[in-house]
């Protein structure tokens, strides 16, 4: 089918009281145009306008690499006016399908089903009946209000008190034949209440025209909702949350709250995964089998193998854990951070940019940056690898069986040699040798006969 896709976005949004253009609001962590244009993308590869307006700029720049294109509306005179700007681009025949870009969830299947209930032939409105529908437009009918034929939309504002009672509201999603579309657009007019020119009007053309016109229905609400002001943007990622949470619940996910979870990008997981509350997963995270994560971890960009636990407010970013790790309470993971099998962090512990063989154990209060750590090292308490010396980053090795001491600092580069120890409070600035004890620290001294100072004015008076 010939298809144009047209998004409409130039609107002030002016309920959410931002600086910041609404469309570019984020939902689940993606602006809401980013949610309407990865949709579109799965109808086909079909010509689509995004009319841009207010922060037209902003939008345009987060538009780049969509294949979409925008047209600009200058200034903004209604929805009519909106698609009078992008006429002149759109194909001479076949359909074009518009959707809007601040009503994020509109499903594939409803989109596709609404430009193919139009078929280049007829005008298709998405239509909701909703208890409360003030705002909207509403569908007037011949006779039946349920089931009689499409005769136009009136807006709340112009609406009389008996056509204010009409339930079955216009989404504000359609689809039209492009040749007449082009036509009707044409010869709207803004003789209204709001002084716009109103897309709406074009329904009451085609009527007119002896053109069908026919109403298509989303299977859920969600799908239709729009966002005006914060207080419905948190609604809609309620929704938008609890039905990712839903998903992996049925796919056998164990959610301790499905009411407490947020998934900001794509969640794999693997078999018996548990996931307590107040988690927030972000871009593109891989769970194996048995996985556990306790409450109130921030997981983003990460793969963790199987049976690896990972205890409660750990974050974790661009890493990644082989089977059977342990990490946290507080534990942080920073980018580069790379675990193989039964590796342990515990509280307080920050890894970045370092490897740790299979087994290696920093359980408490240390650093690792830019550190390659060998099979079942130890590494105590309080340590450090100094790896920025004000200019450059430099590597710590630390090969199989070290045992690091508590509070050591280990200045880079530098390697400490296989099955060697570094006594607790050593700051070490050279190698160190294979299976030898090392200890740099000032050399321990007691001295008989010392006493403490005592106050000066308590001095004299003792005399
Ligand atoms: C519109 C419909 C109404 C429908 C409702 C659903 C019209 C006249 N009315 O009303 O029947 O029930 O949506 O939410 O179409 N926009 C532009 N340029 C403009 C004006 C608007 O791009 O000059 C964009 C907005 O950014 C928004 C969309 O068009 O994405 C709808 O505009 P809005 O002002 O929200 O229209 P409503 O009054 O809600
Ligand atoms: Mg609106």
């Amino acid at each position: 089918m010939v298809l144009d896709i047209v998004i409409m976005a130039a609107g002030k949004g002016t309920r959410m009281k931002s600086r910041h253009p609404k469309v570019l609001h984020r939902l689940a962590g993606r602006p809401l145009l980013a949610h309407v244009l990865a949709t579109t993308a799965t109808l086909g590869r079909h010509p689509t306008w995004v009319i841009t307006g207010h922060g037209a700029e902003a939008v345009e720049s987060a538009m780049v690499g969509t294949g979409a294109s925008s047209v600009r509306q200058m200034p903004q005179l209604g929805t009519g006016h909106a698609v009078a700007q992008v006429v002149p681009h759109l194909a001479a025949t076949g359909t074009t399908l518009i959707l809007n870009g601040d009503v994020p969830l509109i499903e594939a299947a409803t989109a596709r089903a609404l430009a193919e209930a139009c078929g280049g032939q007829r005008l298709a409105l998405l239509t909701i009946k909703l208890d409360d529908a003030t705002g909207y437009g509403r569908i007037l009918r011949s006779g039946d209000p349920e089931g009689g034929r499409v005769l136009g939309i009136v807006e709340h504002k112009d609406a009389t008190a008996a056509q204010r009672e009409i339930r079955e509201v216009y989404t504000g999603m359609m689809a039209a034949p492009t040749a007449a579309l082009k036509r009707w657009v044409a010869a709207l007019k803004n003789d209204n209440a709001q002084g716009e020119f109103y897309l709406t009007d074009i329904v009451a053309m085609a009527v007119a025209e002896g053109v069908a016109v026919v109403a298509t229905h989303a299977a859920d609400d969600t799908e239709v909702l729009g966002v005006n002001s914060p207080l419905q943007l948190a609604d809609l990622e309620r929704r938008l949350q609890r039905r990712q949470a839903d998903a992996l619940l049925e796919a056998g996910v164990r959610l301790a709250d499905p009411a407490r979870f947020d998934l900001r990008g794509t969640l794999a997981t693997g078999q018996d995964v548990e996931i307590d509350v107040g988690c927030v997963f972000e871009g593109a995270v891989t769970l194996g089998d048995e996985v556990r994560i306790g409450a109130h971890c921030v997981i983003r960009n990460a793969v963790i193998g199987a049976g690896a636990v990972i205890h409660p407010f750990s974050h974790i970013e661009g890493a990644v854990l082989g089977a059977g790790c342990l990490v946290g309470p507080f534990a942080r993971l920073r980018p580069g951070a790379d675990l193989a099998e039964e590796v342990h962090i515990g509280n307080f512990v920050e890894v970045k940019n370092s490897t740790l063989a299979r087994g290696a154990k920093a359980n408490h209060l240390a650093y690792l940056g830019d550190a390659t750590v060998g099979e079942r090292v130890n590494y105590g308490a309080g340590s450090i690898t100094a790896n920025y010396d004000g200019a450059n980053k430099h590597r710590t090795v630390i090969e199989a069986d070290v045992h690091i001491g508590s509070n050591c600092v280990l200045i880079a580069p530098v390697t400490i040699g296989a099955g060697g120890t570094v006594g607790g409070g050593s700051t070490i600035s050279k190698n160190t040798p294979v299976e030898q004890l090392t200890v740099a620290r000032g050399k321990q001294v007691s001295l008989p006969g010392w006493t403490r100072p005592v106050k000066a004015a308590k001095a004299a008076k003792g005399k």
